[in-house]
């Protein structure tokens, strides 16, 4: 059988940050690999660094020392920290949709940024995928928040990532609006072959993902 194809790898991370008692330590030697397809949660206490951690993982932030890569169709593991945007796709907590674009235009503004101007027939299927086909000239004020976070799940993959970072994408909302969200987003990764890597506090949405990982005192381990 082949190996399977890794599209996020990160060998000794560290990251601190400056504090007035002195550096912070957060990550202190971080390891992980991700599998083209599967799907891994991440739980641990408020402030152990887990958004830390996709950052650099994305290629937000940079490590002070290790290595994050993740894959690039046609080009390999590339580094995370010289590649922003490209490989991956972001879900975050509080869906960071632009208010004055509706939702068709908040998703096709993300695959302009990456240079894919005619996306527009993808980007309506894909809002389409996600239940929202009715409300595609809605601007976020005018969505719910589970309708924003559905918005902000398709323009996270409309440039076809091999992985997905979703930073407690259920945080904000309400648990019956948790739940079919995470329902919805488990289903579109599944369908499309996207990995994803979910940072949540629910044991019980961390239980729906192939594996299960803890961060705690700076390093990654088996939940
Ligand atoms: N830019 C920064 N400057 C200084 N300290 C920071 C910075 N970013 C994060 N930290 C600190 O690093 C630690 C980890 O933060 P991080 O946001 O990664 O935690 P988290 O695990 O995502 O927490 P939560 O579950 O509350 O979202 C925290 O103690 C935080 O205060
Ligand atoms: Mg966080």
């Amino acid at each position: 059988m082949p190996e399977p194809t890794i599209v996020l790898s990160a060998q000794g991370l560290q990251k601190s940050f400056a504090s007035p008692a002195g550096p912070l330590a957060v990550l202190r030697s971080v390891d992980l690999v991700v599998h083209a397809g599967e799907s891994v949660s991440i739980r641990g206490s408020s402030g152990s660094g887990k958004t830390t951690l996709l950052q650099l993982l994305g290629g937000l932030d940079v490590a002070d020392a290790g290595e994050a890569n993740f894959l690039l169709p046609g080009r390999g593991l590339v580094p995370a920290r010289k590649n922003l945007g490209k490989g991956v796709g972001f879900v975050f907590q509080n869906y960071q949709l632009m208010p004055e674009l509706n939702a068709l235009e908040n998703v096709l503004l993300a695959a302009q940024v990456a240079g894919r101007p005619a996306a527009a027939a993808e980007a309506q299927a894909l809002l389409e995928s996600v239940g929202l086909g009715s409300r595609l000239r809605h601007l976020p004020a005018q969505l719910s928040g589970g309708e924003c976070q559905r918005v902000a799940i398709a323009r996270a993959l409309i440039n076809r990532p091999s992985v997905l970072l979703a930073d407690e994408p259920t945080g904000n909302l309400d648990e019956a609006t948790g739940a079919e969200v995470m329902r919805l987003l488990l289903e579109v990764v599944a369908q499309r072959g996207t990995a994803l890597v979910l940072v949540t506090h629910s044991r019980e949405f961390a239980a729906r993902t192939d594996r299960q990982w803890v961060l705690s005192n700076g390093v990654l381990s088996p939940a």
